[in-house]
């Protein structure tokens, strides 16, 4: 591996400067993307590895982040369960069957459900030969509750009551979905190794929206389980976005690095857990001018310090950061000196 960074500062590793890469960063706000976006629909982008591949290094030749992430998308695993997804333009995903009791979760597929998933896995392996190892490929999947909210309302909502509804009011039924959800998850994410990615991350986007012993009940045995069977293979990076509360719980977990969102302030964070962060840059700020967006990278820097860090957003860069802002923010890591 040409520039091996990120696998060694995940590892505690000394650095001579932190890694960077930024949540979402394959589409969204990159020129090139817009033109495939507007010749092939999203699931022809995600299910066609050679278009899959050419966002995915996107980011790579364009801002120079020290890692790729496969462009796909995480309701990739409800639609591999046998639920329909619509990507709606301009609205977001539409899933027309949901999942509201037994019956439902009972029709779902979950043995061979990591077979529908294979475009992912060639995706993978066409990126990887086509990055010849320049930067190393991270793999994702949702988070079991995370992947529950959409399959449970069937599209993404402000508070996601139902899905809470269904933790609180019915813990069994819930439980049940989130074992499917995560015995596929388990083989999804063994597969993209077995396919070449050296690294993964398990996006817990609405997580934030429980309270710490419900986010400790529902997230966290599932997160463990998802952990454990990857067992060391490749380091797991989990972000639980939004439970700064949670953070002594998640430090237990077998995981290798805790993404924080934006609002958790750093200082707080490394008194919370020992293990490598990776944040938690207000992708609002990005929308500031270069000369500001490079002053508070810096201080961002400072206020985690250089060891056991990723410098990354505290959550998805938005489709409206002009390119030369997120350039700033990449070169003001990269050019860090210990
Ligand atoms: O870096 C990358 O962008 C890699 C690919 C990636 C996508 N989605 C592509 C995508 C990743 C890592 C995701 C993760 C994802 N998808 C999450 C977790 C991260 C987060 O942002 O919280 C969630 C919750 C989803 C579900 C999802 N997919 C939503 C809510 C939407 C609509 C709004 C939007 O743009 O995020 C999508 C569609 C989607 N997934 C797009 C992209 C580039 C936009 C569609 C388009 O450009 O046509």
């Amino acid at each position: 591996m040409k520039n091996d960074l990120i696998l060694r500062a995940i590892k505690g590793e000394q650095v001579e400067r932190p890694p960077v890469w930024m949540m979402r960063q394959a589409g969204r706000y990159l020129p090139e993307y817009m033109v495939l976006r507007r010749k092939y629909d999203f699931f022809t982008r995600i299910k066609t590895p050679d278009l899959a591949c050419e966002i995915t290094i996107q980011p790579i030749d364009i801002v120079g982040t020290d890692a790729a992430i496969l462009f796909s998308d995480i309701l990739t695993v409800p639609e591999a369960m046998g639920l329909e997804v619509q990507m709606v333009p301009d609205k977001g995903p539409y899933l027309p069957k949901t999942v509201k009791t037994k019956e439902d979760l009972d029709q779902l597929v979950v043995k061979d459900a990591h077979h529908e998933m294979q475009y992912v896995y060639d995706a993978i392996k066409v990126t990887k030969e086509a990055l010849n190892d320049r930067v190393p490929l991270i793999g994702f999947a949702g988070a079991p509750f995370t992947i529950l909210c959409y399959m449970v309302e069937g599209k993404g909502t402000k508070t996601f009551l139902e899905s809470r509804k269904m933790l609180l009011a019915t813990p069994e039924l819930a439980h049940g979905l989130l074992q499917a959800i995560t015995d596929v998850t388990i083989k999804y994410l063994q597969s993209q190794i077995e396919a070449g990615a050296d690294l993964v991350q398990v996006f817990d986007s609405w997580s934030g929206l429980l309270d710490r012993q419900t986010f400790n009940t529902f997230c966290l045995p599932y997160i463990e389980q998802i952990a454990m069977a990857i067992d060391g293979k490749v380091p797991v990076i989990y972000f639980p976005r939004g439970n700064w509360h949670s953070l002594a719980d998640v430090d237990k977990l077998p995981i290798d690095c805790i993404g924080l969102d934006w609002a958790t302030p750093p200082a707080y964070a490394r008194s919370q857990s020992d293990k490598c962060l990776q944040g938690n840059f207000d992708p609002a700020k990005l929308l500031m001018s270069p000369d500001r967006i490079e002053a508070d990278t810096k201080e961002m820097i400072r206020a985690f310090g250089t060891h056991n860090y990723i410098a990354n957003l505290g959550h998805g860069i938005s489709p409206n950061v002009p390119v030369e802002n997120a350039k700033r923010f990449v070169d003001t890591v990269k050019n860090w000196s210990n």
